[in-house]
């Protein structure tokens, strides 16, 4: 579904990302993992083009996309989340949650006039769809508050929810369990395990070893911008170089 070759990105003299090869099949949930400045976040930018490439070729579903501006690969299905969470604080939960909705007729201004049923009739799918998503997420009752009431862990899980807004069909987190207490870190897996059932692809970076042992199909390891292992779980997890690497 996503692969990427040969990918660059140097920041002056340093090499953030150095020939980097990742490929995610679809249906499956891939983990990213690698020590702090391994270059896992500039690779989720690069593979969303957030931040151009030096060089290398990014393919998802088929198509080359490393020519498309971020908005255009969100609407071929490829959304992502940041590891800081970038929510409207401003607005109300529920606010943010129709924002992420895209493609809505009302958002033509004629149809407004022309064709208000259809408009109010997705209005209110919109809305329904995002209470049942910030039900699955735990942020209900929060639906009227304040996004910048909400705590770190909570904004993650707004960001989560609003991406799945748009149904996509590949999700990039980024450190979606850092912050969030242990409940909440469960209860994000299983939906995690959920909406893969449902057809969604996940590719998640994250430094809780077990969110990543428990969830992923496969497993890549970047350390310096480089690769340095892929496999499965149990692979990675016996790998001599993935543990000196965390070790030091
Ligand atoms: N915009 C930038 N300008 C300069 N250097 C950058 C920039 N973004 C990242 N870097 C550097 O590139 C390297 C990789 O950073 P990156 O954020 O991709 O690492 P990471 O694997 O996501 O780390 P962490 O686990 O701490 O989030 C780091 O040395 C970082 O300081
Ligand atoms: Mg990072």
């Amino acid at each position: 579904m996503l692969a990427a070759y040969g990918l660059g990105k140097s920041f002056g003299g340093l090499r953030a990302v150095d020939d980097a090869k990742l490929e995610v099949a679809q249906g499956s949930i891939t983990g990213l993992i690698g020590p702090n400045g391994a270059g896992k976040t500039t690779l989720f930018n690069l593979l969303s083009n957030f931040i151009r490439s030096d060089r290398g070729r990014v393919i998802f579903d088929g198509e080359p996309i490393q020519h498309l501006q971020p908005h255009q690969i969100a609407q071929m299905g490829m959304v992502r989340t940041f590891q800081v969470a970038r929510v409207l604080s401003r607005l109300s939960v529920m606010e943010n949650m129709l924002l992420g909705a895209q493609k809505q007729t009302g958002e033509n201004f004629w149809n407004v006039w022309l064709q208000p049923k259809q408009v109010i009739e997705e209005e209110k799918q919109q809305r329904e769809r995002a209470e049942a998503i910030l039900e699955s997420v735990g942020l209900a009752h929060m639906a009227g508050a304040y996004a910048g009431a909400l705590s770190g862990g909570q904004r993650k899980l707004l960001e989560m929810a609003r991406a799945l807004m748009t149904d996509p069909k590949l999700i990039l987190l980024d450190e979606p369990a850092a912050g969030v207490n242990p409940t909440l870190i469960n209860q994000i897996c299983d939906r995690i395990v959920t909406w893969n059932r449902e057809g969604m692809t996940f590719l998640i970076i994250e430094h809780n070893m077990d969110v990543i042992m428990s969830l992923c199909d496969r497993v890549w390891v970047l350390a310096e911008g480089r690769n340095l292992a892929d496999g499965t779980p149990a692979e990675i997890q016996q790998n001599a170089q993935v543990l000196e690497a965390y070790l030091g």
